[in-house]
């Protein structure tokens, strides 16, 4: 890999050639903040706060987009950077609704953080803010165009990680927003309901319906796991609180799916603490099926596969296992019907 030697902060530092600035400080620990800027999808230059201060330019370049080059000399945190960041955070807060205090993304949102770091005070500008109505179209994702910062994340993320392509910008300077074509609400569009752009949307603009109200981050607990839905093996994490699972969230660093889950997996959590579910086995017993214990009922089907093989042979039993089975569970299925009752006779959903 071809080496180029920068000068950030005072310090000469060896990046690799090819990487933006932004990238060759947060390479070296050196903190810069974004809005726009996600490292899997393309950079965009919108949001401008990653400004930086590089010696021979008249402007304060974004960071994200702009290739480090041998010899640069960058200045990350200088008086001019920090004022400029300052004036950008303003300008963001003060067409903002600053309902931070009944907000979902309350203690996840990157513009409070970063206004709180940088003491913005929200009334350097006013002037009209935008209001526009609420879109609760879908029982999925709530989105609120008023919280909207025009970081283009969703957008991208629909077109280049879930290649869907149902978000884009509309209209132009303050009358600026993102959404379907047409002003479609979700339900109404080609959505599929993956909630890629709720998981990249850095503001409340975009939140997980279903968890609106039901508790803070710092209320929850995440544990990871296994989507249970189908044999891909799809991580995320389950947000809990008081013992109740409130949400699913996907995490970057899963190994299989990344960031991206399908409609069931992020939102068909509900089934967890459905009160239909089956929690005791049932027997049927004169055509209506009975509760029973687990000792009734395995002893039940292990008499009847004994009765079928001794009456019929091994080969009179199949079994048909699930994708919603682990590996494990599915290798077991195979090998107790080989091994206990001698049939080959197996098969498995996924297999059409
Ligand atoms: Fe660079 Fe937004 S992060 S412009």
């Amino acid at each position: 890999m071809e080496m180029i030697r920068v000068t950030i902060d005072g310090r000469e530092v060896s990046v690799p050639k090819g990487l933006s600035v932004l990238e060759a400080c947060r390479m070296h620990d050196i903190q810069i903040p974004t809005l726009c800027h996600d490292p899997g999808l393309t950079d965009y230059g919108a949001c401008r706060l990653c400004i930086v201060e590089i010696k021979g330019m008249r402007n304060l370049p974004a960071s994200c987009v702009t290739l480090a080059v041998p010899g640069m000399v960058i200045r990350t945190g200088s008086d001019i950077v920090l004022e400029a960041r300052k004036t950008i955070l303003e300008l963001l807060v003060a067409n903002h609704p600053l309902d931070c205090m009944t907000c979902q993304k309350m203690g996840n949102c990157s513009l409070a953080q970063y206004a709180y770091e940088y003491g913005i005070s929200g009334d350097v500008f006013s002037g009209e803010k935008r209001k526009l109505p609420l879109d609760g179209s879908n029982p999925f994702i709530l989105r609120d165009p008023s919280k909207c910062i025009l970081c283009g994340k969703c957008v991208r993320v629909c077109k280049e990680e879930q290649v869907n392509g149902v978000l884009d910008f509309s209209s132009r300077g303050f009358h600026t927003r993102v959404g379907p074509a047409f002003e479609q609400t979700y339900a109404e569009s080609e959505c599929l309901f993956c909630g890629s752009c709720v998981a990249v949307c850095p503001v409340g603009a975009l939140t997980e319906k279903q968890m609106v109200g039901k508790g803070r981050p710092w209320e929850t607990t995440k544990v990871r796991t296994t989507c249970p839905y189908c044999g891909t093996g799809c991580n995320f994490d389950l947000n809990v609180r008081d013992d109740k699972v409130i949400g699913v969230t996907s995490n970057s660093d899963s190994p299989v799916n990344g960031r991206m889950l399908c409609v069931k997996g992020r939102f068909g959590f509900d089934l967890i603490h459905n009160p239909e579910r089956l929690t005791t086995p049932l027997i049927k017993k004169d055509g209506t099926f009975v509760e029973a214990s687990w000792d009734e009922a395995l002893n039940l089907v292990a008499q009847r596969f004994t009765d079928i093989t001794v009456a019929h042979g091994s080969d009179a039993l199949a079994a048909l296992s699930s994708a919603h089975c682990t590996n494990e569970e599915n290798y077991l299925m195979q090998k107790f019907m080989r091994v206990v009752i001698g049939t080959n006779n197996v098969d498995h959903c996924a297999r059409t």
